[in-house]
């Protein structure tokens, strides 16, 4: 493999410096037998600067603070309380659980994952529901998140979701063309937001080569108590561990079994690899300011504690891969003809 679409070289260690425009980049391979960059490959280098280039290679994420005005971050916060005002729940409405994937609701959830690809959906917490099963804080307090065609299905996050900044990073990222697959707001209540267990997000949006990239974007502030990002910094450079499997009748793109409420198809985890999983004390914490962009590698290990203090912790994510890569037959996330998937721009 060459050096075409990447940011830097991994094979032959090229430097790269900076041409007379300030915007482009060339790069000096040490070994012949790797690909020179052609002019286009420069270009999408012109988003980021070298020390960000270089942090993104080695570390596999990229802190991007203000890059939401907060106008923009105040417009999806009101839009978000809206949708969660409107959304009436059923019995059907599901909970939304990194951890416990095999109790008696396990079928339910899929559907009603499945059934929210889609569409604009409200999850609950886990902890949100007494022993009887009945809600036990307000509704407003007691989503999870909502996913997962905010990007869209909705006028106001199809607007944040969209536009030539977020487009220039992802291709200086190397998605030369960016698709989006799914948007989530992720509300980590006051109280009892869930934790989220360390994962890698190309579990779930697998593509032949690897290209899912995260878009993290902070609506209020993220700290250590409220629940912020941890992140194994350079993480991204080893192996998936695990893939989200959509099995079953009527696995594929747009056949409609999810919305019968009961479909023949189910999901789980497959391990893949058994390399641990990091701890705390190899781990970095990512407290950010609202408006911040953390983007991140689709293999990069990362994880958030549950959320114990007063202070709610909202963000919103779009996940993001190449459409010059194969997107896995078996990801639970596919789109039919009626609404297919979008780019960044
Ligand atoms: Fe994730």
């Amino acid at each position: 493999m060459g050096c075409r679409g990447a940011i830097g070289c991994h094979e032959c260690e090229s430097s790269r410096q900076p041409n007379n425009d300030g915007l482009t980049l060339t790069v000096f391979h040490k070994k012949a037998a790797c690909t020179p960059m052609t002019d286009a490959d420069l270009q999408h280098l012109a988003g980021l600067t070298p020390a960000q280039g270089d942090a993104w290679q080695r570390d596999g994420f990229l802190v991007l603070p203000g890059f939401k005005s907060a106008a923009d971050v105040a417009a999806v916060c009101a839009r978000a309380r809206v949708l969660v005002d409107a959304f009436e729940p059923t019995t059907d409405s599901g909970v939304f659980s990194t951890r416990d994937r095999s109790n008696q609701c396990t079928r339910i959830r899929d559907a009603a994952l499945l059934a929210s690809a889609e569409q604009v959906h409200c999850f609950f917490e886990e902890e949100a529901f007494d022993a009887q099963g009945r809600l036990c804080v307000p509704k407003a307090q007691a989503i999870n998140k909502i996913g997962h065609a905010l990007h869209d299905r909705d006028p106001v996050f199809d607007r944040f979701s969209h536009g030539p900044a977020l487009h220039s990073l992802a291709t200086a990222l190397g998605l030369a063309q960016p698709q989006v697959w799914q948007s989530q707001v992720i509300f980590k209540q006051p109280h009892i937001g869930g934790e989220v267990g360390w994962h890698q997000d190309a579990s779930f949006f697998k593509t032949e080569p690897h290209t899912v990239t995260t878009f993290w974007f902070a609506l209020e502030d993220a700290t250590l108590d409220n629940g912020c990002l941890w992140v194994q910094a350079g993480g991204h450079r080893g192996p998936l561990r695990e893939q989200y499997l959509c099995e079953g009748e009527g696995e594929g793109v747009g056949d409609g079994v999810c919305e019968s409420g009961h479909p023949d198809r189910h999901l789980r985890m497959q391990a893949l690899d058994a390399t641990p999983w990091p701890d705390t004390r190899t781990a970095q914490a990512l407290p950010v300011a609202a408006g911040t962009l953390v983007v991140f590698h689709g293999l990069l290990p990362h994880c958030s504690a549950a959320n114990r203090s007063p202070q709610s912790r909202l963000a919103y994510t779009l996940h993001v891969t190449d459409a010059s890569a194969s997107y896995s037959p078996l990801n639970w996330l596919q789109r039919s003809a009626g609404l297919p998937v979008r780019g960044l721009a």
